[in-house]
């Protein structure tokens, strides 16, 4: 079967707390196991980030239940290729909530971080998220 991933962005409709970011992640975590689907998920002062990868059929119809998903809004898909090897074949949902990140963690890539996490900076150029989760995915090693 033939492997894709996407990637897209959104916007919270309220704050989410750390309960139901963790609840979120929970029923995730589960779900995408069972489905072998593997990914990353950014949360940033109210956007996320979103990578899914695995069997395209799989991917797309979950995608699909994502983007119906009340707690966000203005999802806008940025990559949606085929792959043929995983960026995150460990993680069935990796995850970091980027403003709770310290300073530490993040030399001198942390204001970068701020001013380029919103969905106007990805839409206007797409390539530049596969940059940002290739960094995470470096740092959350
Ligand atoms: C930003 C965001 C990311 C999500 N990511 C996933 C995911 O990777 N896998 C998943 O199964 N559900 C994800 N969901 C939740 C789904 O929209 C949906 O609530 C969930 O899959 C329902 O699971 P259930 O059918 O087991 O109750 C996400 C929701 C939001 C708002």
């Amino acid at each position: 079967m033939s492997l894709i991933q996407l990637v897209y962005v959104s916007s919270a409709v309220r704050f989410m707390s750390d309960e139901e970011l963790a609840e979120l992640l929970r029923v995730s975590r589960e779900n995408n196991a069972r489905l072998d689907i593997t990914g990353l998920l950014l949360y940033n002062d109210g956007n996320f980030i979103q990578a899914l990868e695995g069997p395209e059929e799989a991917v797309l119809k979950l995608y699909e239940k994502i983007c119906q998903d009340r707690r966000h809004v203005g999802v806008m898909t940025l990559v949606k290729e085929p792959i043929k090897t995983r960026l995150f074949p460990e993680w069935s949902m990796g995850f970091q909530n980027v403003k709770q990140m310290e300073a530490a963690e993040l030399p001198g890539f942390s204001s970068f971080l701020t001013q380029s996490f919103t969905p106007e900076n990805f839409r206007e150029n797409p390539s530049r998220v596969t940059v940002l989760l290739t960094t995470f995915k470096k740092m959350m090693r």
